[in-house]
């Protein structure tokens, strides 16, 4: 298995959503949502792929870095690698027919473990489909839950405790679907916080606490301040509002405001090794991986997003030789050019 085989295999299921283009940067899937696409004309996500694309890294060989380390520590989980599964849900709506979303969050978590690696799983205004989800995530040893931002955070905390009880090692929002239609059209209404609503939530999380969905430094600082334990510097890849920069361009300002303070990770457009050793070097501790896995998952279930995850690690320890970084803190703004 390898990832050209596994996208050829995943081209006929997800051909209503997915072109399955060389590129992927949004321009084929602009607007569709459901789908695989970015909100309205997809400028976010293609700004996501513009920008890592336009970041340029040094190549450097005098030194003595011939087997960096890519393992990394996060919230208590010591992993192989940097490169996560992120949280995706609705296979049927947003991806292709013959996966059920149990057997689609399963590939996505069960891969990640398999590839040493931690799966995150999503939320959403659909119940059966979150505790499908969550069944699925509960059989491997540990993973991360996303949870939408709903309005009554009585309706968080519950879905808190359901991914605590079921094995979660963190749980969090993704605050960047604060304005989601779809969830408010089921009744299901979801809203901004403030930095008191998100000490709350931290407070009843009863584990590491997440915010998914920051694209600006006021807004890393006031999350720093709630005591959020890690951020996911993402516009959801695109998929929630048309206009943003690029998560890279984002990126280092919020990193120069609260590094240090808590995790910082992102996610956006990420194709390669070499991609998430970029967006380490703006400033992340690690990335996640969203549409690639989908095509692992739909091409060949939990083992092809194991390989497209082994291959991307594989790819971000031959960069790190070429820049001369010996282990996942080493990489930093030396990398770029
Ligand atoms: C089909 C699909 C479903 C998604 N569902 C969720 C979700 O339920 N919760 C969430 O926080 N993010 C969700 N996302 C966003 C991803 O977690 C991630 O931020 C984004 O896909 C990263 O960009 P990339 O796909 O270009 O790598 C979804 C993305 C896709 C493509």
């Amino acid at each position: 298995m390898d990832i050209k085989s596994l996208k050829a295999s995943a081209k006929e299921p997800m051909q209503a959503f997915c072109k399955m283009c060389p590129v992927c940067d949004g321009k084929a899937c602009a607007g569709q949502v459901p789908g695989m696409g970015g909100a309205l004309t997809g400028s976010s996500f293609t700004a996501n792929a513009e920008a890592l694309r336009f970041t340029r890294i040094n190549l450097r060989v005098v030194h003595g870095t011939d087997d960096p380390s890519t393992k990394f520590s996060f919230l208590g989980c010591d992993l192989a690698t940097p490169i996560m599964a992120a949280p995706m849900t609705g296979a049927k709506f947003n991806c292709g027919e013959g996966l059920e979303e149990y057997d689609f969050v399963k590939s996505i978590v069960k891969g990640a473990e398999d590839a040493e690696s931690l799966g995150w799983i999503g939320d959403t205004a659909n119940w059966d489909m979150f505790e499908a989800g969550l069944k699925a995530a509960s059989e491997v040893k540990r993973f991360v839950a996303i949870i939408k931002p709903r309005k009554d955070p009585a309706e968080i905390v519950k879905r808190f405790e359901k991914a605590k009880a079921a094995g979660a090692v963190a749980v969090g929002i993704d605050l960047d679907g604060a304005g989601l239609v779809t969830m408010r059209l089921n009744n299901q209404a979801v809203s901004p916080k403030t930095v008191d609503e998100l000490k709350y939530l931290k407070e009843k999380a009863g584990l590491p606490f997440i915010v998914k969905g920051i694209m600006t430094e006021d807004e890393a600082v006031l999350c720093a301040e709630a005591g959020v334990d890690c951020i996911v510097v993402s516009n959801h890849g695109g998929r929630v509002l048309d206009g943003c920069p690029g998560v890279a361009e984002a990126l280092p300002e919020i990193a120069y405001a609260v590094g240090g303070k808590l995790t910082i990770l992102a996610d956006g457009a990420i194709r390669s090794g070499v991609d998430a050793l970029k967006l380490m070097a703006l400033g992340a501790d690690g990335v996640l991986v969203g549409r690639p896995l989908c095509w692992g998952a739909f091409g060949g279930g939990a083992e092809g997003v194991a390989t497209f995850i082994k291959t991307y690690t594989a790819q971000l320890y031959q960069s790190m030789i070429m820049t001369g970084c010996k282990d996942v803190e080493s990489i930093d703004e030396k990398v770029l050019f």
